[in-house]
């Protein structure tokens, strides 16, 4: 069966400062992520020539994969970040400390939790239908560079995980 490769984008600025959303470029330990993760794609798609790497439209994506050498790059839209709305931009505490009644109400049920003016994981989930329809309708293998949420949406899907594990799977740095 052929791989799809499913990688969260390295570091950025923003992780560092513990805010979240934003469009920031990587950091140094992001910038070293990437060079590895393109010594291993070229290595393990070595023979495979109608591999292509698929990205978010945000820097942090496009950058992760920009050492890559040898394959298409695609951008989606649809692999953005989840939208945190009024919240882009800020740490978790400080929605804990100016926003309570948000902060409450996403703990206590992260899946349908929309951030005001931003999105839900169901909304996230929703909009990755298309990127789906075409990850299954694709013959040769891919790499996906995108975010923490719409990664655990994606990775449910091809593991068969339940819809509300989905906030909750591990895959922050290590
Ligand atoms: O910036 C957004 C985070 O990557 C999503 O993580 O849904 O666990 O807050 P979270």
């Amino acid at each position: 069966p052929r791989p799809i490769l499913l990688t969260r984008h390295g570091e950025s600025l923003d992780n560092v400062r513990g805010r979240i959303g934003g469009d920031t470029v990587l950091s140094e330990a992001g910038e070293v992520y990437a060079k590895k993760l393109a010594k291993f794609v070229e290595k393990r798609l070595k023979n495979e020539k109608a591999a292509s790497i698929w990205t978010s439209t945000l820097q942090r994506t496009v950058l992760t994969a920009s050492p890559i050498a040898g394959f298409p790059k695609i951008q989606w839209r649809a692999l953005d970040e989840i939208n945190a709305g009024v919240c882009d931009g800020m740490t978790y505490e400080e929605i804990k400390k100016n926003m309570p009644e948000e902060y409450e109400s996403r703990k206590n049920d992260k899946l349908r939790y929309r951030y005001p003016r931003g999105e839900s994981y169901l909304d996230v989930i929703q909009r990755l239908e298309p990127v789906i329809i075409e990850l299954e309708r694709q013959r040769a293998p891919v790499v996906v560079i995108s975010h923490q949420a719409v990664l655990r949406a994606l990775y449910a899907y091809f593991a068969d995980r339940p819809l509300n594990e989905i906030p909750h799977i591990e895959a922050t740095f290590k």
